[in-house]
């Protein structure tokens, strides 16, 4: 028969709170003689509390909402992979709420989430412009850790984020190392934080390296593979069969958007990276599958995720963490889409995969 949090209570001589408490390691005040029998009953018996018996003994839920912009993006799920394992690690259930990228439907899943009495929530928001949506939920205290998106008033909230504006600097510093770089920028959408810090990172490049006003075009697209292809095509269809290539390098701000591009390239017999180099962002796990092989700037997505899960678990726990944000360095990986190249000095710690 399946042990109950009664029979170790019994076992021990102690009252079911009692060990409740030293199971959810809220153990003030129970004497360590006491502690350390009940933790050996645990122990010996394998007992396991279930999760409803342990939020029941604390009133919370053990449970926490993650809501990410756009779930067919694979970049997302290594993100929920990261955190999703930190939490069911510690006992908490993940609600998964996919907010298509509409903050009208990002903001309904956060009332759900609050009607479901979840113990905090991870939020990669589809928009950037508002926090009304986080506003509800500190006005009911439930703790919220930004994910890889900022919204307005950044710092004042705890979040995980990557150097993006450092990343894509890397990215164009890359291609113009190419004599006679054309570079197109190939951005997101205009609003969103990424794109903004992306295209700092461009144009800090292009400062620091004296590059020609002209030897730089910026287009946005929206993250997806058809925006990126669509793009593409109109500049491609734009330029006619022939006159010269409007560009000769793409960087475009994340895989999707460059998957698209490829194709876009490919249909016109235009030749991968002889006649036009290429560069995503966030290295999907399809990246390298892709022929040839895509360079791009990696995001360490899964260990943003379980870092965010690690920061939501503190706060849940009434920790008060030092460092409200924690931003992480992403990684310029070479493949087959960019040619050979002498890499400078401070691209040192960027890998070239064969
Ligand atoms: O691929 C989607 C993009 O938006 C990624 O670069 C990630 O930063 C997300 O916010």
């Amino acid at each position: 028969m399946k042990l109950t949090i009664a029979d170790i209570a019994r076992q021990a001589g102690v009252s079911k709170a009692t060990v409740s408490r030293v199971l959810n390691k809220r153990a003030e005040g129970v004497g360590a003689e006491t502690r350390a029998r009940i933790q050996k009953i645990v122990a010996e018996t394998g007992f396991q509390p279930s999760a409803m018996a342990r939020c029941l003994a604390t009133g919370q839920s053990c449970s926490v909402g993650l809501i990410i912009p756009d779930i067919a993006n694979p970049f997302f799920a290594q993100l929920v992979r990261g955190a999703e394992a930190v939490l069911n690690r510690d006992g908490y259930s993940l609600f998964l709420c996919n907010s298509d990228r509409s903050i009208e439907k990002e903001s309904d899943y956060i009332r759900v989430l609050i009607e479901k009495g979840v113990d905090g929530v991870i939020l990669n928001s589809a928009g950037s412009a508002l926090d009304t949506q986080v506003e509800m939920l500190e006005a009911k205290g439930i703790p919220v850790v930004l994910l890889d998106r900022v919204i307005k008033r950044r710092e004042s909230r705890f979040g995980v984020f990557v150097d993006n504006q450092g990343g894509a600097r890397e990215a164009a510093s890359c291609l113009y190392a190419q004599p006679d770089c054309r570079l197109l920028f190939l951005n997101g959408p205009a609003e969103l934080s990424q794109s903004v810090e992306r295209l700092a990172g461009v144009e800090e490049a292009v400062r620091e390296l004296g590059i020609p006003a002209q030897r730089l075009q910026v287009i946005n697209s929206d993250f997806t593979p058809e925006g990126g292809y669509h793009a593409i095509s109109a500049l491609l269809d734009q330029a006619g069969k022939t006159a010269a290539l409007p560009f000769n390098a793409i960087f475009a701000a994340n895989d999707l958007m460059a998957i698209g591009a490829a194709r876009a390239l490919h249909q016109r017999g235009i030749r991968v990276p002889d006649e036009v180099e290429l560069i995503g962002f966030d290295d999907i796990e399809f990246a390298a599958m892709l022929e040839p092989p895509l360079s791009t700037i990696a995001q360490p997505a899964q260990e943003m995720g379980a870092n965010s899960a690690e920061l939501l678990l503190r706060l849940i726990a009434g920790q008060k963490p030092r460092t409200k944000t924690l931003v992480m360095t992403p990684r310029l990986v070479l493949r087959g889409t960019t040619r050979a190249r002498a890499v400078a000095a401070e691209h040192k710690h960027h890998i070239q995969e064969q």
